[in-house]
């Protein structure tokens, strides 16, 4: 009996992770959603029916259940999360102590030359762990654009990332969830890592024609300086920790380094990745205003007081 825990299984990966594993229920594999608040895990569509358990990376005290009877983790290391000796070290040492046999590492493009990113300090760990592992290095996530760029491109009809004319081969989730399934059903892929990319890499100017064509409305690719783009990102509240490494991606994008293209996932799956163009017509929904955002946007005329 096989028993797979996924973390971050609320998360992008984790759960289209999740209902795949659902969907396929493979024989003799029970699964469970690690989740930090099992109440509201239940109420999202389509894991009502999973198995779930309380678990916290910053709460060691739920590593313990967490942990039982599992035989291979899926490990998906929450942004938030970057003191990893702190909190994923300690989780990986009583995952081994316990006999899990197998963990995927859901890491991500360039982890493995970049110091300064957490999930670099996670792959080093795995060196030192007696468990096998497939590091899984998937370039940037297709589903950013419907989270972190939405209101971008929503409310300002722009993508304002610091890519200058740099090449983006982005992927799909699914996608990575699928290779993550095949590398938990088949041991052929353990103690070996991949990089995992979409179909084809694009600039931002052609990313924001295809959303302009899509959406029938301009967004433009604002291009701005790293510089600018930390200053707006800090003043919108955001993390300084994540602007860095947002910042970090981008560079590495304006330097050419995110335009890696691969047949990996094609050699593991046996077909194509999804392409972005499709991505963004299935999921248009997201960037269309409604009548009452096209209400809120306009500019608002001053009320003169008629003389009397
Ligand atoms: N974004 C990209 O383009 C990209 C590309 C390649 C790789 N990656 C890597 O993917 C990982 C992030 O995956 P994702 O985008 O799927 O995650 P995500 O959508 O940001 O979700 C994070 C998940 O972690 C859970 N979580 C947050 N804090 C937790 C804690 N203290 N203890 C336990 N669980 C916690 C969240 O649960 P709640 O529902 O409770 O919040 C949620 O399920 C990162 O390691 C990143 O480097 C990202």
């Amino acid at each position: 009996m096989e028993k797979i825990l996924i973390t971050g299984a609320t998360g992008n990966v984790g759960l289209s992770t999740l209902k795949l594993l659902y969907s396929l229920n493979p024989e003799g594999v029970e699964v469970v959603a690690a989740v930090r608040d099992i109440e509201r895990a239940k109420k999202i569509e389509g894991i009502e029916n999973c198995n779930f358990c309380h678990f916290e990376f910053d709460e060691p005290g739920t590593y313990d259940a967490a942990l039982e009877g599992v035989t291979q983790i899926v490990l998906i290391r929450p942004n938030q999360v970057s003191d990893v000796s702190r909190y994923i070290f300690p989780f990986l040492t009583k995952a081994e102590k316990i006999g899990v046999r197998h963990i995927v590492f859901v890491s991500i493009v360039g982890a493995e030359r970049n110091r300064i990113f957490a999930n670099h300090r996670t792959e080093s760990h795995f060196k030192k762990l007696s468990i096998p592992s497939t590091i899984l290095r998937p370039s940037l996530y297709m589903q950013n654009l419907t989270s972190l760029h939405r209101h971008d491109i929503l409310d300002h009809d722009r993508i304002h990332v610091p890519a200058g004319h740099g090449l983006v081969n982005y992927i799909d989730v699914r996608d990575v969830a699928e290779v993550i399934v095949a590398s938990l059903m088949n041991p052929v892929y353990e103690n070996q890592s991949f990089e995992l990319t979409g179909p084809e890499p694009f600039d931002f100017y052609q990313i924001a024609k295809m959303f302009s064509d899509e959406l029938g409305r301009e967004i433009k690719y604002t291009k701005p300086s790293t510089i600018k783009f930390v200053r707006q990102k800090l003043l919108d509240k955001k993390h300084l920790l994540y602007v860095v490494t947002l910042s970090l991606l981008y560079s590495a994008a304006k330097s050419g380094k995110m335009n890696n293209t691969n047949d990996v996932f094609h050699s593991i799956t046996g077909h194509d990745p999804r392409n972005l163009a499709d991505f963004i017509h299935e999921y248009r929904e997201c960037w269309i205003k409604t009548a009452q955002d096209q209400e809120l946007l306009k500019p608002r005329k001053r009320l003169r007081r008629r003389r009397l």
